[in-house]
């Protein structure tokens, strides 16, 4: 049987170093890290490491927000979508992820865009709404 994309990634520990990985380059990008601004960046650890291991298969079930919640009334734009799946191929790319897996996982998220861009712009860099409410952090 065909192994799950979750075990050709390499399993927990290769998704975890990728998210990290993922989460710095987020933090030092300039077009989208002024969203993360009042985020619980443990908590985002957590559910994009339970998001991704989850939706590739493995053994995790997420318990966050949906796509639509935890993005809804940030104006997230097409230009700044665009922009964390830059990082993320950058991610990918520096861990040498195939382009097989690499395609698949982008394949998983890219539909989720719809739920996610509220402003169909190329501009990047825009604030965080002050009236959006974070998800509260982990305990
Ligand atoms: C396919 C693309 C994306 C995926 C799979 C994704 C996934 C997630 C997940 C799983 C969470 C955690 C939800 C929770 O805490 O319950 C989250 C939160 C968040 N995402 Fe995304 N996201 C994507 C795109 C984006 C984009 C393009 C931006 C902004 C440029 C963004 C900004 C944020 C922020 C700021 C939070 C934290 C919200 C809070 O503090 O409550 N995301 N995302």
């Amino acid at each position: 049987m065909e192994r799950t994309l979750f075990e050709r990634l390499g399993g927990l520990d290769a998704i975890t170093a990728v998210v990290e990985d993922f989460r710095d380059r987020v933090a030092q990008d300039d077009r989208i890290n002024l969203k993360f601004a009042r985020t619980d960046l443990a908590r985002l650890r957590k559910m994009l490491i339970d998001q991704v291991c989850e939706a590739t298969g493995g053994p995790c079930q997420y318990n966050g927000r949906s796509m639509k919640q935890a993005h809804g009334g940030m104006k997230v734009t097409t230009g700044e979508f665009n922009a964390l799946v830059e990082d993320l191929v950058a991610t990918l790319n520096q861990f040498k992820v195939p382009s097989a897996e690499r395609d698949e996982l982008l394949a998983i998220l890219g539909p989720l865009k719809s739920d996610i861009v509220e402003v169909n712009s190329s501009e990047v860099g825009t604030p965080l709404p002050d009236e959006f409410q974070p998800a509260p952090a982990l305990m």
